[in-house]
Parts: C-alpha cells; structure tokens; sequence
C-alpha cells in the first residue's frame, strides 16, 4: 500500500502527533534493518485504558531485555495514550442520538526500537529510541465466534526460544499464523518437545475437571497480560488454575480449549485441527471467564 493511502489514524512519533500517512522513520532505524525493538498492544474500552500499568511494566521488562532504556514516564506515556485514544473518537464517531459522543473501543499500539545508527549487529549504545504509539479501532471476536467457538490448527513452534520477549521481530509469529490463515483458521496452536507453548498471537488454556491448566511463565511463551488476569478472576470465582507443563495429548482431550489476548479476551477453540474439542460448543469454564472479564472491564479506570 502507497503510505498515502493509509488511513488517516492518529499516531504520535518521536514528540509529534500526526496521522499514519504522514509519519515517517529513516531507512537506517535499527526497527526496519534489525526488528530490534519492542511493542505493546493495550486494549481502551469505552476511553477507558485497560490494565495500563500491567501493559507497562511487561513493556519495561522487554525493554529491559533488550537493553533499551524507557524514553518515557509511566505518566508520559499515559498522555499520549490518551490524546490518541481522543484524537481517535474525534475523528472517527458519529453523534449519537442525543447529539452526545460514545467513547469507542480501540487498541493502542506501542512501539520502541533502540534507534537509528548505521548497520552494524552490535547493539550502539545511547542511541535515541525510536517511539511510535497509534490508535486504532478494536476488532473483538465476531457473535458468531463466541456463539460457536472457533477452529484452529496445530504446528511445531519453530520460533525462537525468547518468546517472552514482546519484540517487533515476529517473523517466527508471522509465519505460524500463516499456517492457519491459509487453512481459513483463526489460530496456531503451538508445540514444543511434544508440550504446549502458545498461538501466533495469543495464549492457550485447557479446561480439564474443571480446573484451568496454562503453561508455565517460562522463556518459551508471551506472558500474556491475562495470565494474571486469569489468576486473580479464577480465584475469585473459586475454578482451579494451575499452570505447568501440558502435553499435546491433554490439549487433544481438553473439556475446553481456550485463547485469550488483548482483542480475544477469552475464545472458545472448539475444533483443533480434525478434532472436535469436549462437545464442540463453547464450555461454562469459558462462559465464567468471559462474565467476569466484562465486570473487569466496566470497572476500569483509565
Ligand atoms: C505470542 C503471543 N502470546 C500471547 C499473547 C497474548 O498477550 P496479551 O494477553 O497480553 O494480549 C500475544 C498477544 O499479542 C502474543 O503475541
């Protein structure tokens, strides 16, 4: 796509606030030579940032990993969430009814690489991060998705092993995904030595007796931000959660298949390759999560 013809969202770049037609970065960014850089990805229900502060501190961790001081405050880089979140609305909704104005869901997205500097593999230190940060429209799972639950293949994860990084270099993801795109599926869910690791873009939980199983906070997954999420709504509502290692046959045998990120929040998988997962709808361990994850969403603050 000719960068012209992208949509006029609103972005911010290095300080300034422009829309992503007009946003430019220089060919020798170490983000576009490298993927050195990281990301974050925060869903905003109704204006409303969601769980910010987890969001931040997992980007504080990457950027620690690779090395890359934070060139912005917690406070900092909740103002420009914001100006974008609103810039977002102002350019985007219709008036409601009464004339009054819906805030919109959207997704911020966060990116830093460690720079720009001539090509070189060895990291040069003090360079000025690069900042990229624009809003967008969130697209939830279709009714019909939560309705039915949805369809996913299997692959070896063939990824690197720092998964747990939230890098910008995803071709290990881009290419897993692609696996089920090109089967009309939604996801690729991963194994490695015969255990469960994740999906392209999202985490993976199964349901057995009752109890949700993840794998462990390890090397080899994304520690999604609904890891703890998960936790703390699974203790609450009194379902076990245990999270350690899963073999491929239990995955297979789950009562319930689950994913769930940012957009996703919590989906059913209900057919894993040519198998139908439990009964092949959607199972009540997902319809909890599910319940309890709005109530956290109607109560959080920006
Ligand atoms: C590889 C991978 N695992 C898990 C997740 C889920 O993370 P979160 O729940 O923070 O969106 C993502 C999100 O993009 C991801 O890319």
């Amino acid at each position: 796509m000719q960068p012209h013809l992208l949509p006029p969202l609103p972005c911010y770049l290095n300080g300034a606030y422009s829309t992503l037609p007009d946003a430019k970065v220089s060919v020798m960014d170490r983000g576009f030579i490298f993927g050195d850089g990281v990301y974050e990805v925060v869903p905003v229900y109704a204006g409303r940032l969601f769980c910010f502060a987890e969001h931040m501190a997992r980007l504080d961790r990457s950027l620690a990993e690779l090395r890359i001081r934070n060139p912005l405050s917690r406070d900092q880089w909740r103002e420009v969430a914001l100006k974008l979140i609103a810039e977002f609305d102002h350019s985007t909704l219709a008036d409601g009814q009464n004339g009054a104005k819906t805030p919109s869901d959207q997704l911020i997205y966060i990116q830093i690489t460690r720079g720009v500097a001539l090509r070189d593999h060895v990291m040069p230190a003090d360079l000025e991060p690069t900042v990229f940060v624009m809003a967008s429209a969130m697209k939830p799972p279709t009714a019909e998705q939560r309705a039915q639950g949805v369809t996913c293949v299997t692959a070896d994860d063939f990824r690197w092993k720092k998964a747990h990084i939230k890098t910008t270099s995803l071709l290990g993801a881009v290419f897993s995904r692609q696996i089920s795109a090109d089967v009309g599926a939604v996801e690729t869910v991963m194994f490695r030595d015969g255990f469960l690791s994740e999906a392209a873009a999202s985490n993976v939980w199964v349901v057995r007796n009752g109890t949700v199983y993840g794998p462990p906070r390890d090397h080899l997954v994304l520690e999604g931000i609904r890891y703890s999420l998960f936790e703390s709504i699974c203790q609450a509502e009194g379902i076990p959660f245990e999270l350690r290692r899963v073999s491929r046959d239990e995955v297979f045998a789950a009562d319930e298949l689950l994913l769930s990120s940012a957009t996703k929040e919590v989906l059913a998988i209900t057919r894993l390759d040519d198998k139908v997962i439990g009964d092949g709808k959607p199972g009540p361990v997902c319809a909890r999560l599910l319940a309890a994850y709005q109530r956290a969403k109607a109560a959080s603050e920006s």
